[in-house]
C-alpha cells in the first residue's frame, strides 16, 4: 500500500519504518526539515533498539522515503497516518491543534484536485488522541471534502526500548472505524504483523480511542497498587519483591508491570492518565482510581526522597550525590517525567552536589536543563567518586553487576538509596553497606560497624 505518514516523532517514525518493513511504500513528512535530512541519510534522531536497522534497509530498497513537501507525500498515499504530538494543556486536557492544522493541510492540498479521488484516502489517527477526536475529524473532512475522506482510529501501544519489536508484533492491534471497508484495508495492512495469531480488533471510533487510555491508566494503576503496597511492606517487615513474585505467579494478575520503584514516568502513563481525567470531567465523572494512581506516583517520588533526607537529617548541604540513571526507563534516552529529575531538583534546592551518570540520557538532560550545575560522570564509578550517597533511578543492566569493592572504596561513605530494588538483600548483607530501597527491610552494615566500634 502507499502510505504517508505525518509527524515522524519517535511514534511516527516507528511506524513508517515498520510500516515499510512489510513492502508498502511509505513517505513521511514533518515540519521539522532538519529531522528531515538527518533521516534521509539514515540516521535515526531518536535512540530505539533496532530503529537504524529497519530506516537503513527502508531507505535502501527504496520502500521508505522523507518528503520536505507534504503534497508529496499525500498525494499518492491511500491511508495517510497522523503521528502528531498531543501535548498536555493546564488541566490535563491533550491539545489537539498539531492534530487539526494536519487536517487543515490535508484538505488544502486535495480540495486543489477539482476532479476528485478515484477512492476515498483513509485517515488514521496513531497519535494519543482523546475520546471522540476520530469522530469530530471525520466531521471536519465531511463538511469541507464530502465523501472523500474517511477516519479511521488506530492507537499505538509502543514501549520505547521496545518499540520496533511491539510494532512488528504486537499484542494485538486495535482500529476504530465505523466503515466495515476501512476496517478490511487496515486488518489487510497489519495481518503481516499478527501472523501468530494476535488479534485484530475492529471497533467503533469511540471504544478504540478510550482502549488506548483505559490500558495506560490500568498499568500505571497497578504500578501505583504495588508502590503502595511496598509502603506498608516497609512497615509490617515484608519484601515487596516477594509479595510480586507471589501476586505475579496467579494467572489472573500476571507477572509484569508489578515492579515497585520511585514512581512511573515517560511521555504516556503521566499524560494519558491526567488527560483520561479530564475526559470524565468533561462528561461530569470523576475517576477515583485514576486520581489515587496519578497522587501515589507522585506520593512515591516523595516517599523516597524522605528516605534521603531522614538518614542525612536534612543536612544535604555541601554533601555530594552519585546518581546512576536519569531516563525515565532503561533503553532510551528518554526523560520525560522522569523521577530523576524531581530528585536532582531537590537535592539542588539544599546545596548537595551531583555527579550524575547515565549510559546514554546525559545529552538530554544537558539539553533541558542546561543551567543545572551538575557534573556529568564517564562512568558509574567517575559518579561514585567523594559521594556521600549513590542514588540508583534508572534500572539499567550495566548497574545491576558492580564491582562492590572498586565502588564503595571511591565514595566517601558507603551508602545506597535504590529506587529500583537492583540487588539482592542478601548479597547487600555481606558487604559493608548502608542500603535502603523500595518495599524492603533495609541493610545497615555500616552504620551497625560504626556502632559497635564505638561501643
Ligand atoms: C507506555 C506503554 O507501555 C505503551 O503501551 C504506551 O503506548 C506508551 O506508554 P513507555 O512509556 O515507553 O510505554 O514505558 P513502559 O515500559 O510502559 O514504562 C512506563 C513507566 O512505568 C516507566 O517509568 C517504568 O519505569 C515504570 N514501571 C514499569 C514501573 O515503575 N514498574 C513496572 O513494573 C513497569
Amino acid at each position: 500500500m502507499q502510505i504517508a505518514v505525518i509527524g515522524v516523532g519517535y511514534v511516527g517514525l516507528v511506524t513508517a519504518a515498520g510500516l515499510a518493513e512489510s513492502g508498502n511504500l511509505v513517505i513521511g513528512y514533518d515540519i521539522d526539515v532538519e529531522k528531515l535530512k538527518k533521516l534521509q541519510r539514515g540516521e535515526p534522531p531518536i535512540y530505539e533498539p533496532g530503529l537504524d536497522r529497519l530506516l537503513e534497509r527502508g531507505l535502501r530498497e527504496g520502500r521508505l522515503r522523507f518528503a520536505e513537501d507534504l503534497e508529496e507525500a499525500i498525494l499518492p498515499a491511500e491511508l495517510i497516518f497522523l503521528a502528531l504530538p498531543t501535548p498536555a494543556q493546564a488541566e490535563g486536557e491533550a491539545d489537539l491543534s498539531f492534530i487539526f492544522s494536519a487536517a487543515e493541510a490535508i484538505v488544502q492540498i486535495l480540495a486543489r484536485i477539482s476532479d476528485g479521488l478515484p477512492v476515498p484516502k483513509i485517515v488514521v489517527t496513531k497519535s494519543t488522541v482523546p475520546v471522540g477526536t476520530a469522530r469530530r475529524l471525520q466531521s471536519y473532512f465531511e463538511d469541507r471534502l464530502p465523501g472523500r475522506l474517511k477516519v479511521a482510529s488506530n492507537p499505538e501501544f509502543l514501549r520505547e526500548g521496545y518499540a520496533v519489536e511491539d510494532f512488528l508484533k504486537p499484542d494485538r492491534v486495535i482500529i476504530g472505524t465505523p466503515d466495515p471497508s476501512v476496517g478490511d484495508i487496515l486488518r489487510r495492512l497489519y495481518l503481516p504483523y499478527t501472523r501468530q495469531g494476535n488479534p485484530i480488533y475492529i471497533m467503533d471510533w469511540e471504544s478504540a480511542e478510550l482502549t488506548k487510555y483505559a490500558a495506560n491508566a490500568f498499568l500505571a494503576m497497578r504500578i501505583s497498587f504495588m508502590n503502595e503496597i511496598a509502603r506498608l511492606c516497609e512497615h509490617v517487615g515484608a519484601d515487596i519483591d516477594k509479595v510480586r513474585l507471589g501476586m505475579g505467579a496467579d494467572t489472573r494478575i500476571g507477572r509484569r508491570y508489578l515492579f515497585a520503584g520511585i514512581g512511573y514516568g515517560g511521555s504516556c502513563f503521566p499524560k494519558d492518565t491526567r488527560a483520561l481525567l479530564a475526559t470524565a470531567r468533561q462528561h461530569g465523572l470523576t475517576l477515583s482510581l485514576v486520581e489515587a494512581t496519578i497522587a501515589i506516583n507522585e506520593e512515591q517520588r516523595r516517599f523516597f526522597w524522605e528516605k534521603i533526607w531522614t538518614y542525612f537529617e536534612g543536612q544535604l548541604q555541601g554533601k555530594t550525590f552519585a546518581i546512576w540513571g536519569v531516563a525515565f526507563k532503561p533503553d532510551t534516552d528518554d526523560i520525560r517525567e522522569a523521577p530523576a529529575l524531581y530528585i536532582i531538583q531537590w537535592l539542588l534546592i539544599h546545596g548537595a552536589s551531583i555527579r550524575a551518570f547515565d549510559p546514554i540520557a546525559l545529552p538530554s538532560l544537558q539539553r533541558a536543563h542546561p543551567d543545572w550545575p551538575l557534573y556529568y560522570a564517564r562512568d558509574p564509578y567517575d559518579a561514585a567518586a567523594e559521594a556521600h550517597a549513590l542514588l540508583i533511578l534508572t534500572e539499567w543492566a550495566e548497574f545491576r553487576q558492580p564491582e562492590w569493592m572498586r565502588l564503595l572504596k571511591k565514595m566517601c561513605l558507603p551508602v545506597i538509596f535504590d529506587g529500583r530494588n537492583l540487588y539482592e538483600l542478601d548479597q547487600m548483607r555481606s558487604l559493608t553497606v548502608d542500603y535502603f530501597s523500595i518495599g524492603r527491610p533495609s541493610v545497615c552494615t555500616y552504620s551497625e560497624r560504626l556502632a559497635s566500634k564505638a561501643t
